[in-house]
């Protein structure tokens, strides 16, 4: 932007041909509603309402806006709120991912449609933060983003409990007849405390914590629980930044630097976060031209411990992060990993900003670095004749007798498959078994949804088994644990080699080698392939869904649509040292 870049109500005018009369007609609107000229003359802080009835993770969105207004007028600024869509993980079929692109073109064009200085996104459930942000990057306006915050914990029989580790545990249970229909219905009014994200390091969470760590955030931000009074008064300070964003006009390509994607990523790692943010982290840096390296990843990963104890790599939830310092507290710890001379949304680097952090002090959930939850890094990527663009394992929640295992696949064609089969007492399937499901990718659901953790089969449950290696084209959610492979790229319904597996072929999987392999014949394998390539898919004609599964990009790409990515790569992310 340039100093005569036309700010405020005169930004962005609607094309009468007459640019004058535009904004006298503008105006004559919004005074309709109230509006004096005072108010009128002032920056314009856009507020991205994403309240929904069937988003309870955004159910204290109205709170927060009131409290973002409050900021913005102290530092005399204009709040002006506007919707777009809410995703809701529970509340969107087939899969709210299908819905994460159609989210961010939202917010991208409301950005670049409306005549605001600066925007507030609040954001919170699991696709809306990495949405706004990469609507929020090609836009290019300044922007600052306010996440919802955590849910709290209930109680259960004098347990601690909180969604959704502790659904999967208990629905886990239930599948082995550990717990009766009784008790599960009494768990399912005890899981979500409050509204709010999910309590454990899931995709929300881990989003909100890369989010404070790319600067893109305040200080402080990820952690406060959704119903706190710290989480109120960051939403006013939010506020009040906002409008400091506008007057300096801090774009967000200055703040969403190869260094700040450095940043995030190490604090992915050392969270022991979602493997989900590494597709979104993917799709927001490929907005602004940066590819991801999963080589550079995985080398990141082995020098980063799991530090963070919370579910479902460790014992605690996010209240209790936040009560033990938050992601700063994380980011002192690791501080010799970072890039401190990256730019935040303050207009001071992450040193200045962790260099005023509260003092450390004594406390259970962040661990020292010599002392961590997780020694060897939390997200492994594995390559192999079964993944060649890739796959990836969050080991740090696997079970580690797992991690080298030879097994015989045992075959899910696709999720309606599995859902016939899992469950019956003739499936031909023991505990060394490795399940494969395909079918779930970007393309072959579409939305590549999260199903990739494939419900140990009953008659194993019963029988005491806890894991199982699964091996998927899809993607699970980040608060459940167990040795899984996701994101096998190619997907099956791609051609890729997942789709060549047959039942009772042997997979070799080593997490120390980073292999994935079919142990069956190169020969053999083309001549599978070319039966599969004859096979004709169903696959949508029309809407969205046809855009879809039309211009979707594999995992490794972040599932954004080809035609949103910046029009060059111009870097790689994380960097290579
Ligand atoms: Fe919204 Fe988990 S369902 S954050």
């Amino acid at each position: 932007m340039h100093d005569d870049t036309p700010t405020g109500l005169r930004s962005n005018l609607t094309s009468y041909g007459d640019p004058e009369f535009a904004l006298f007609l503008r105006k004559a609107f919004i005074k309709g509603a109230g509006y004096g000229d005072d108010a009128l003359d002032r920056p314009v802080i856009g507020i991205v309402d994403t309240e929904s009835g069937f988003n309870p993770c955004h159910g204290n969105v109205p709170q927060l806006i009131t409290a973002i207004e409050r900021g913005v007028m102290l530092a005399g600024g204009l709040p002006i709120s506007f919707p777009t869509i809410s995703v809701h993980e529970s509340f969107a079929h087939p899969t709210s991912m299908l819905l994460r692109n159609l989210m961010s073109m939202d917010t991208e064009e409301m950005l670049k449609a409306l005549p605001v200085d600066a925007v507030v996104l609040i954001g919170g459930c699991d696709k809306t933060v990495p949405a706004q942000l990469m609507g929020a990057a090609s836009a290019g306006k300044p922007a600052i983003q306010l996440v919802t915050g955590s849910m709290l914990t209930g109680s259960h029989r004098g347990r601690t409990v909180g969604a959704c580790t502790d659904c999967r545990f208990f629905w886990g249970r239930y599948r082995a007849d550990e717990i009766d229909a009784d008790e599960i219905a009494e768990v399912n009014g005890r899981l979500v405390g409050s509204v709010g994200t999910c309590s454990v390091a899931g995709t929300a969470s881990t989003m909100a914590a890369v989010s404070e760590a790319m600067g893109i955030a305040l200080p402080g931000s990820a952690s406060p629980p959704a119903v706190t009074a710290d989480r109120m008064r960051i939403a006013e300070a939010t506020g009040t930044r906002a409008v400091g964003l506008a007057r300096e006009r801090l774009t967000i390509d200055q703040i969403l630097t190869p260094a700040a994607f450095d940043n995030a990523f190490r604090v992915l790692l050392a969270l022991g976060g979602s493997t989900n943010a590494l597709v979104h982290l993917a799709a927001v840096a490929g907005r602004l031209g940066y590819a991801l390296d999963l080589e550079a990843f995985d080398q990141m990963g082995r020098e980063t411990p799991v530090l963070v104890d919370l579910k479902p790599s460790g014992s605690h939830y996010m209240e209790d992060l936040h009560r033990a310092g938050g992601v700063q507290r994380l980011m002192l710890e690791i501080r010799d990993q970072l890039n401190l001379e990256a730019l935040t949304v303050t207009g001071r680097t992450l040193g200045e900003e962790l260099a005023d952090a509260p003092a450390p002090f004594p406390q259970e959930v962040v661990r020292p670095l010599a002392d961590p939850v997780h020694r060897g890094g939390s997200i492994a990527v594995l390559r192999g004749n079964l993944a060649p663009a890739g796959a990836i394992i969050k080991q740090s929640a696997a079970s580690p007798a797992l991690l080298e295992h030879r097994g015989r696949a045992v075959v899910f064609e696709d999720a309606a498959d599995l859902a016939e089969r899992i469950d019956r007492d003739d499936l031909d399937v023991e505990a060394e078994d490795v399940l494969v499901l395909r079918n779930i990718g970007p393309v072959g659901y579409p939305g590549m949804p999260e199903a990739g953790y494939i419900p140990i089969p009953r008659k194993l449950a019963r029988a005491g088994v806890k894991d199982v290696v699964r091996i998927s084209d899809g993607r699970m959610s980040g608060t459940a644990a167990g040795t899984i492979v996701l994101h096998a790229s190619p997907e099956a319904a791609v051609g890729g080699p997942l789709a060549l597996v047959r039942t009772g072929d042997t997979i070799a999987l080593s997490v120390s080698g980073r292999s994935l392999e079919l142990e069956v014949g190169e020969e053999e394998l083309v001549a599978r392939a070319a039966e599969v390539a004859d096979r004709v898919r169903d696959v949508p004609q029309r809407g969205y869904a046809k855009l879809y599964v039309d211009e979707v990009t594999q995992a490794e790409e972040g599932c954004d649509f080809r035609f949103l990515q910046g029009n060059e790569v111009v870097g790689s992310v994380p960097r290579r040292h």
